[in-house]
């Protein structure tokens, strides 16, 4: 299979591509700078805000999958907040129109989303089908979706994973969260009552793959495992796996001011459901909490 692929240096990417071995698959990594990952995988400059991408870095490409973005876990600054949206929005845009501009299409988009699309819902089941909210992150998620269904107008099969917290030992949430336990200062976010909806993220690099040769699959895919779980709970079974206590709760006026703005996102609470993934026939590995941060931390 020939893949081009953005975001692939990132916390996903590297994972993804060790689903897709560089001596079975032609890949082209599209990056801001050379991340010399392998002989084997072609590297395209692209700064997805400045342009579109070359056209032969997408061209004959079977499938194209999107995932670079700015980072959102920072404090959200002015200038922050612009890098967000526009590396996405403008970034989706650019590379869209590339697509509609070739003679040989790719047949899928896989494009990240985020389940902050669905906003702070309490105790909502939130499927596919629930209302999106608004507001910055929401907002963003929402455009950025509308720009990869563009590329249905190319006859472009598209696909938008909205994923949620996911898990690994060598980035994203947990890096950030484990040393914290590990040194015995960690503990619930506010009340602990928020829902966090978490994925491994072998399970996710899976439902890319599974989006991707699955022609059956298209629009939105939640990407989080089926059984999320409370602030509070995730604390306890983040302690019990690292074998450290969870003595001190952060309250939430604390973390607001640490973090800012978007502290908002530390106390959403999300209870997504992976209606559409299972419905299609995705298994997932990690279903639960435990088993994945077992994996995770063994
Ligand atoms: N990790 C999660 O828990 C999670 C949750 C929800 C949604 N997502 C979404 O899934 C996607 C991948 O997540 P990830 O955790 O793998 O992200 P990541 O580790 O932060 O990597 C994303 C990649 O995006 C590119 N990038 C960073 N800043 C950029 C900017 N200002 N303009 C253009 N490109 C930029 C970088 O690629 P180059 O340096 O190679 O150009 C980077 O490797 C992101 O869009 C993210 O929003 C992730």
């Amino acid at each position: 299979m020939f893949l081009t692929i953005s975001g692939a240096t990132g916390f996903i990417g590297r994972r993804l591509l060790k689903l897709f071995p560089a001596d079975q698959h032609a890949l082209v990594v599209l990056a801001r700078k050379n991340p010399r990952l392998n002989p084997l995988i072609h590297y395209g400059h692209w700064d997805p805000t400045a342009a579109e991408p070359s056209r032969e870095l997408l061209d004959r490409a079977d499938a194209v999958i999107h995932l670079a973005g700015e980072p959102v876990s920072q404090r959200w600054t002015p200038e922050v907040k612009i890098a967000i949206r526009d590396s996405r929005i403008l970034g989706t845009r650019n590379l869209v129109s590339a697509i509609g501009k070739l003679r040989h299409r790719p047949k899928t988009l896989v494009c990240a989303s985020a389940v902050g699309i669905y906003g702070d819902r309490g105790d909502d089941v939130l499927t596919e089908n629930a209302k999106p909210a608004s507001g910055f992150l929401p907002d963003v998620c929402a455009e950025w979706e509308a720009e990869a269904d563009k590329a249905q107008d190319y006859g472009v099969r598209v696909v938008k994973i909205r994923i949620g917290i996911a898990l690994g030992a060598d980035g994203g949430a947990l890096a950030a969260m484990a040393p914290l336990f590990r040194w015995g200062v960690g503990g619930r976010l506010g009340s602990g009552k928020q829902w966090m909806s978490w994925i491994h993220v072998d399970d996710l690099a899976q439902m890319i793959q599974f989006a991707v040769q699955n022609e059956s699959v298209s629009g939105v895919l939640n990407g989080v495992a089926p059984n999320p779980v409370t602030n509070a709970e995730f604390t306890r079974q983040l302690a019990g796996a690292l074998h450290r206590p969870a003595l001190f709760p952060a309250p939430e006026f604390g973390v607001k001011l640490l973090y800012g703005e978007m502290a908002q996102i530390l106390f959403a609470s999300q209870r997504v459901q992976p209606k559409a993934a299972l419905a299609a026939g995705f298994n997932f590995r990690y279903s639960e909490l435990r088993p994945a941060l077992d994996a995770i931390f063994c």
